[in-house]
């Protein structure tokens, strides 16, 4: 059976205090509407409908593109009155229509499923999702006859107190059937109260035309927790997590501390892989098998093989092949790359460049615009110097080359392979292969890297891992 599905994201959300709006706030490294739009598509191949109000119209427009229709509610004038507003766009192209609302992101796929399941199985004209919670202020109560069907569904701020003492409440999730929705919507007559079209009037109208309404209850409460204020967003967010930390160790992933691990949505982990506490794996970023992850690392849209170790440190848009290794402290910026079992220790930097295999940069050094090759080293405190002002240059460094301690690379530079530089050079010319440089401005020395084996015996320890 076709389904269209509404998402009400139009009210004002006074209560959030913010400049952007609500929905797209960032929970787990998607905004809030992302997680009601998943529900959506996995339900419905039919493009969703956003509720929106004027002033968040164009940012949430720009951020959806083509993933869903958007339709505006002018005035905010009730939930009745917003979904009045998707008749255009959604009359006759369904059998029932789905309402979500684009501030409950912890609501799960199996929950609707079911909920549609319940529908059908009834043949209802409205199946509305319920919870039941210790506090029940500013939810409708569900009001039942004394067959235990649902009767009406009344707002807090209308309920008289036995009402009010009802623990049955709307989510605020309904299933219609959408001859009966789009019959009914029109005929809404403003609350007594608020002035507002509730769409939860419909129940009590569906009732009395003795049309039957079907509740069913959903069992983790948490899920029909609307994001009002920014109290409930960390709470949610702090839920999301602990959903997607549970994921991945029944994956086979050893989380040492699950409450300070925070996983965003899109991440995928390999078996055996283990995270220590205070650690950030974010936005698009993949990680193998039995690697080591933290403590207190940040990684970023990064890709990290299998058997790799990263130690307190924070890389962004990087890669690391198998058996790399970083820290403690490193910094991975973008387009950096550690080939395999390249080893990057402490305080270094590295951006757009490509530490080869099994390479080694152990201290205090800063790669920018740079190609190291296999089985080079480079010593502690060496840096490219990339960047004269106006434009960056690239060094490249063939493979097992020495670089010694305290080099000043002034790019462009190449250094051929199997050279060396002596500590505190700084090399502003292209050194052939197999040389020996240094001094400042570097020279070189003598051809043959094998005939410096004194250079060696010097105190340079840049060498050292
Ligand atoms: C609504 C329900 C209530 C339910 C509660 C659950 C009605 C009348 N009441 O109450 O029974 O227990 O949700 O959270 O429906 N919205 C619009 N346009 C509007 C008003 C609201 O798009 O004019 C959207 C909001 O952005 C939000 C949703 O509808 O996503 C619910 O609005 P909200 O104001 O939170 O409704 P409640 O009064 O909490
Ligand atoms: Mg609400």
């Amino acid at each position: 059976m076709a389904l269209s599905v509404i998402i009400l994201a139009a009210g004002k959300s006074t209560r959030f205090k913010s400049a952007t709006p609500k929905v797209l706030h960032t929970m787990a490294g998607r905004p809030m509407l992302q997680y009601t739009l998943d529900l959506a598509s996995a339900l419905s191949t039919a493009q969703p409908v956003v509720v929106v109000g004027p002033e968040t119209e164009e940012s949430i427009r720009e951020w959806l593109g083509t993933r869903a229709q958007l339709v505006r509610q002018e005035e905010r004038l009730g939930t009745g009155h917003a979904a009045l507003q998707t008749r255009g766009a959604l009359e006759g192209k369904a059998d029932q229509v789905l309402v979500l609302y684009g501030d409950m992101p912890l609501l799960r796929e199996a929950t609707l499923q079911k909920l549609i399941q319940c529908h059908n199985d009834t043949h209802a004209a409205i199946t509305v999702l319920t919870v039941q919670r210790e506090d029940p202020r500013g939810f409708g109560r569900i009001v039942r006859g004394p067959d235990n069907t649902v009767q009406a569904i009344v707002e807090d701020i209308e309920a008289s107190p036995e009402i009010a003492a009802i623990n049955d409440l709307n989510t605020g999730i309904y299933i219609f059937d959408a001859d009966f929705l789009w019959a009914h919507l029109p005929l809404l007559q403003p609350s007594p109260r608020k002035g507002e079209y509730y769409l939860t009037d419909l129940i009590a109208m569906a009732a009395q035309e003795k049309q039957p309404v079907e509740g069913l209850l959903v069992e983790d409460a948490i899920e029909g927790m609307g994001v009002n204020t920014r109290v409930d967003f960390a709470l949610a967010i702090r839920a999301l997590h602990q959903r997607i930390n549970e994921h991945w160790m029944l994956e086979g992933v050893t989380l040492i501390d699950p409450a300070t691990t925070y996983i965003d949505a899109g991440v995928t982990i390999g078996r055996d892989t283990v995270i220590y506490p205070n650690t950030h794996v974010q936005g698009d970023t993949h990680i193998g098998e039995a690697s080591q992850i933290g403590p207190n690392t940040i990684l970023q849209d990064c890709t990290i093989g299998n058997r790799c170790r990263v130690t307190a440190s924070v890389l962004e848009y990087a890669v690391m092949e198998d058996e790399s290794n970083i820290g403690p402290f490193g910094h991975l910026r973008k387009g950096a790359r550690l080939c395999q079992g390249a080893h990057m220790g402490n305080f270094g930097e590295m951006k757009n460049s490509t530490l080869g295999p099994g390479a080694k940069m152990g201290h205090f050094s800063y790669l920018g615009d740079a190609q190291v090759g296999a089985g080079s080293n480079i010593g502690a405190g060496t840096i490219t110097c990339n960047y004269d002002g106006k434009r960056k240059h690239p060094t490249t460094i063939e493979e097992n080359v020495f670089i010694g301690s305290d080099t000043m690379l002034v790019a462009p530079v190449h250094i051929g392979s199997g050279s060396k530089t002596g500590a505190g050079s700084v090399v502003t010319r292209d050194i052939p292969p197999n040389s020996l440089a240094y001094g400042v401005p570097a020279r070189v020395h003598t051809q043959a890297a094998s005939e410096t084996k004194d250079l060696e015996e010097e105190k340079d320890s840049g060498h050292k891992q």
